[in-house]
């Protein structure tokens, strides 16, 4: 017999409680606990429905190797985020802010997987069909003619159409608004949220068709949020991008078929999400050419070379208290390589206001930008500009050694690509390897942060 619970539930990790918590002991937010009443599936029923085959062991040298069958949407920045392409049976949540561009995003990967013969269908539960249309011929020169479009949000009927339709590409848009008519709680919540998307991925998994589920990131709680799914699906991308600026980032956080860390960078226009294929030269458009303070390093994010501008801002401090502030770089960091200014390379910055900032709301966690760092602020200390084509790379030990960085070929290339004529590098990196060539980049090996700063100084 089904009988119903009543459980309080975490909106925005899916933590489960059976009272009332004030601070989730999951996520750490708070308030975020609402009592939902689901109801439980007779036992037998709901193993019988996660466990999809009843397979004997067998020995791993025995397994035929799989054939991974990918589909490539040919939007390449799209594509790499994926690991190379939509993996046949995989489900991907494309997770972000609302009005970030996720709708836009998966029309526009629906209709280019079509234009290639793939049968697709968009479920909007948000937009109508007229809506949905308008869009695509915003965004689209082809016609997509394997395309279907429906506007429905009941998970079982949804389940219909796929069996009816055997689509090889299925478009949920979004799963918050899908719910269950089983279930005895709301659409959005938690659980209404879980089981559909479980239905969904098993569905995909037991057809062999890619799905991908749209999903709100919200703050407030008031729905569930993406991370109660992101232990079901294979993959979960996060589309990101400052509100005001119309570059867009698709993060891959979870990639069961790729690498994390992946980043593809779109431009949103009038026509739709148009790929950024070389965003360096967006991050260094702005430059000031011959300014103290700034300079460029070549950062990596997954596999992908960046160079951005790291701008140092020293100046003598108002008050008795001296203030150190970072933007899009890690404090802890800063302070460290002002230590080492200060008791390695003698640089006195004890009654000196620090800031830093990454341009273009960009977040370094790379090491090999630590030099480029700790050249910013002695540069604007010293008020001795780095000159406009020099790219500094390198990690900072704490007795000011400039450590050898990961990648270095990939990411002298991407300086070279773009324009710089030298480059200041960690000196072990020289040594052992032969691959290094460069055709006009001029290489400057350095072993610790003074010999970098005396070759700017000169
Ligand atoms: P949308 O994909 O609806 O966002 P989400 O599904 O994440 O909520 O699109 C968001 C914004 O993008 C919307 O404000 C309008 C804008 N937009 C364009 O600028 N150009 C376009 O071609 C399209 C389709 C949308
Ligand atoms: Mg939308």
């Amino acid at each position: 017999m089904v009988k119903a619970k009543t459980t309080f539930v975490c909106q925005s990790c899916g933590q489960e409680s059976t009272r009332w918590i004030g601070k989730c002991p999951g996520c750490q937010s708070w308030n975020t606990f609402v009592e939902e009443t689901s109801v439980a599936r007779p036992k037998e029923n709901t193993v019988r429905g996660l466990v999809a085959n009843t397979d004997e062991p067998v020995l791993l040298k025995d397994i035929a190797p799989g054939r991974e069958e990918r589909y490539k949407t040919g939007m390449a920045e799209f594509d790499r985020v994926l690991g190379g392409g939509l993996v046949a049976g995989s489900v991907t949540l494309i997770a972000g802010d609302p009005g970030i561009g996720k709708s836009t995003i998966a029309l526009q990967a629906a209709c280019l997987l079509s234009t290639q013969g793939l049968k697709v269908l968009y479920v909007s539960g948000e937009e109508s069909t007229a809506q949905t249309k308008m869009r695509a011929d915003r965004i689209l020169n082809k016609t997509a003619n394997s395309l279907f479009i429906v506007n429905q949000i009941d998970v079982n009927i949804i389940v219909e159409f796929i069996n009816k339709l055997e689509p090889d590409v299925v478009v949920v848009d979004s799963i918050q608004v899908v719910y269950q008519s089983g279930l005895e709680s709301s659409p959005g919540s938690v659980s209404q949220v879980r089981e559909s998307a479980s239905l969904l991925t098993q569905m995909a998994k037991s057809r062999g068709m890619a799905m991908f589920l749209i999903g709100h990131v919200t703050k407030d709680g008031a729905i569930a949020g993406p991370r109660v799914l992101e232990h079901i699906v294979d993959t979960v991308l996060y589309f990101e991008g400052e509100r005001y600026s119309a570059y867009r980032v698709l993060r891959a956080v979870k990639n069961r078929f790729g690498s994390t860390n992946e980043l593809g960078v779109f431009e949103m226009t009038s026509s739709g999400l148009a790929e950024v294929s070389n965003p360096s030269e967006i991050f260094l458009s702005e430059r000031a050419k011959q300014s103290s303070g700034s300079v460029v390093v070549p950062i990596l994010e997954g596999t992908r070379p960046f160079l951005v501008e790291v701008q140092g801002l020293v100046a003598r401090s108002a008050f008795g208290m001296v203030r150190h502030k970072a933007q899009g770089f890690d404090a802890n960091r800063l302070a460290l390589l002002v230590a080492v200014l200060e008791k390695r390379v003698g640089i006195r910055l004890e009654d000196q206001d620090i800031f830093l900032n990454v341009v273009g709301g960009v977040r370094v966690e790379d090491p090999a930008a630590d030099l480029g760092v700790a050249l910013a602020v002695a540069s604007s200390f010293l008020d001795k500009p780095v000159p406009s084509d020099i790219a500094i790379l390198g990690e900072v030990g704490l007795s000011s050694e400039v450590r050898s960085v990961a990648h270095i070929v990939t990411r002298l290339n991407e300086a070279e690509k773009l324009g710089f004529k030298r480059c200041i590098m960690p000196k072990n990196n020289i040594k052992p390897r032969s691959d290094i060539k460069l055709k006009t980049l001029e290489l400057i090996p350095v072993a610790d942060v003074r010999a970098a700063l005396d070759y700017i100084r000169k």
